[in-house]
Order: C-alpha cells, then structure tokens, then sequence
C-alpha cells in the first residue's frame, strides 16, 4: 500500500478542492467543519459553516449558546444530535481543558460526539498528528485498489482497512494525505457511478480497474429497509398564528418543535370528527396534500391539512404552543420533515 502515498499526495497538491475549512488551522473551526460534513453535502455545508462560526466564533461561545439558538443554527442539516454534542464537548473544553482545544488524537477521541473518524480528521488536519481519517470514501477507494470483497459494513473489514492506513499516514502531511482520500473519493473514484479512473493518479495500482469491476466494490450487506410511519398532521391556525408542540427530549428530532399529529392518514371524515370534537367548524378544514420525509432509520408519509379555528379547544391549551408565522421562521425549530407544511404558510403569508 505503501506505493499510493506519494502519487496520492502529489496529485491533491494539484487538484484539491478549495474549501472554507481548507484555508485555516484553526481547531475550532476544522472541528465544525467536519461535523457538519459528517451525513451533509460540502456544497449544503458551506452556509451553514460561516453562519455558526460568525454567530459562535470561538469553543467559549459554543459552550454558552442556548439550546434553542444552537437549534436554530442547525436547522435543515438533520441529525441534531451532532449539535448537541457539539455543544457538550464544547462545555468539556471549557471546563477540563481551561478552553484551549485538546490537540491529541487520544484527548480528542474522548469529547461527545467525536469518534475516531472525527479524532484522526482534527489531529492531522489541525495539529500534523500522524493519524489516519477513515470514512466511507477510504472503504470504497480501499476495496477498489486491492479487489477486496470483504463486506465494509463489518467491523472487522472496517478495522482491516483502518490498520492497514495508518500503517502508511506519513509523518509530516497527514492532513493532506487524510484530505487526499476524500477528494479522490469526491471526483474520481465516486461512489455512485462510473469511477473517472483515465484521470485517477493510483489507477496503475489499481486491482479492480485491471479487472474492469470497479462497480463491483465496495462490497456492502443491505441494511434493513426503512420503517414506514404514516402520520396526517395538523396546521392548526386561530387568529393567523399557528399552534405549535416540543417534541420528547429523546429519541428522533429531540426537543425540536413540531405541528401536532396523529398516527395513520386520516380522511376528510375523520379529521372532520376530530374538528368537531374540539368545538370547531368542519368547514374549515383545508386539504394540504401529501409530504414525505426520509431519516436514516425511518420513513415519515405524511398527510397535512389545515384547520381554522375559531377557538383554542381546552384539551389543547396544555400541550402547544402559539406561534406566529414570524416566529414559526425565526425563534422555533422545527425540522425539515414539515417543510412542506411550514412553505405553506409562508408562500401563503407574502401572497396576502
Ligand atoms: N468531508 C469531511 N471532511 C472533509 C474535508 N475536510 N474536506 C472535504 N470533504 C470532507
């Protein structure tokens, strides 16, 4: 293996993308970069990066946001946890480390929310450790080069292929080397589709280009499919504000706000049932069509509709809350999953 770290290097030195993160050594930046990269698309990062960092510019200011603004930072990216454990490592920086940023691969890996992954991108990235950056592209790429139809969603395989590119991080340049991988995996050697292989610099090295099957790796057991969850939720309007909900502090899309709902996708009929039960006018009752929302575990099939109400019904005083439309935008979060819904409102607000 040893053989593709120079070719490898040579080649990023010409042809790596230029990034926002790529013009700093700066921990604290390089550590947001990469969280957010983690499931999210450069070009959707980009955005959000400068963003977060002009609002929390520094680990002290990250420790201190309030939750709801944190969430508001976040929105639209997905996988709020990855916020949250930001917040808490920078909490854990703060206090244990007197709030300069822990530099070595072993420190980094102990803060929530960072794996090995995540350790070995900041230590060599930032600080010039050593260390290899192990993802999805490096497990592709990796199988390519040797043929290597051992399954990459073991654990064994996994480990395999991360001893073996540590053995080969070089001493100096091992952000590069770590970044290299991750280029090559972003335009040449790409996950869906044709690798580029005429334009690749290890192509001559390459197993599976000799044997033209480069479709064939990286080898991959199917997950289970998706859970499917039907749900009709209610836009539920008085006095052109809208009643709003916290979901459970647990489990997906914790703490974030939400339009209440129901289980299954119920019918004009039904929802009508519901309006009168709450004292209101079935009338009122506006068919908003279907929505859909993929999580990585679940599935939602929504069904939205919307309720005028003369009155708030007393059983629903407890739970929700009322938003205006100016808040639905800028206090609440609420996740992408509605954003069907919340479009809704807001195309109807600027045609009024
Ligand atoms: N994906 C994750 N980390 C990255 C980085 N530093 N550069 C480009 N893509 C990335």
């Amino acid at each position: 293996m040893k053989e593709v770290v120079q070719p490898l290097l040579q080649w990023y030195a010409k042809n790596k993308r230029s990034l926002p993160w790529r013009e700093t050594k700066n921990p604290y930046h390089i550590w947001i970069s990469e969280i957010m990269l983690q499931q999210t698309r450069v070009e959707a990062v980009r955005e959000y990066y400068f963003r977060f960092l002009q609002r929390l510019p520094s680990v002290e200011d990250l420790a201190m946001v309030s939750d709801d603004e944190l969430m508001k930072l976040w929105q639209g990216l997905g996988y709020y946890n990855r916020a949250r454990n930001l917040k808490k490592a920078a909490n854990v920086i703060v206090e244990e480390h007197g709030g300069s940023f822990p530099e070595k691969y072993e420190e980094l890996l102990q803060l929530p929310g960072i794996g090995e992954y995540t350790a070995g991108a900041i230590a060599s990235i930032a600080f010039g450790e050593p260390v290899p950056a192990v993802d999805g592209n490096v497990y592709r790429i990796y199988t390519r080069l040797k043929a290597d139809k051992s399954d990459i969603m073991q654990g064994k395989t996994k480990k395999k292929i991360r001893e073996e590119i540590a053995g080969i991080v070089p001493q100096r340049q091992s952000g590069e080397f770590n970044q290299a991988w991750m280029d090559l995996g972003a335009e040449i050697c790409i996950p869906n589709g044709m690798p580029l292989c005429d334009k690749c610099p290890l192509s001559s090295y390459c197993m599976a280009r000799r044997q033209q099957n480069m479709l064939d790796f990286p080898v991959k057991t199917k997950k289970k499919p998706r859970r499917i969850e039907e749900k009709t939720v209610f836009l539920l309007e008085y006095q052109g504000k809208y009643l709003i909900q916290q979901r459970p502090d647990k489990g997906l899309l914790a703490g974030l706000w939400e339009f209440p709902s129901q289980e299954g996708k119920l019918s004009l009929k039904e929802v009508s049932s519901f309006v009168k039960k709450w004292g209101g006018d079935a009338g009122q009752i506006e068919l908003l069509g279907s929505g859909k929302h993929i999580f990585s575990h679940v599935e939602w099939h929504m069904l939205g509709y919307r309720i005028h109400l003369e009155q708030i019904p007393e059983e629903l005083k407890e739970n929700l809350v009322l938003s205006s439309v100016e808040e639905l935008d800028k206090k609440y979060s609420i996740p992408s999953a509605y954003s069907v819904y919340l479009q809704k409102i807001f195309s109807d607000r600027l045609h009024q």
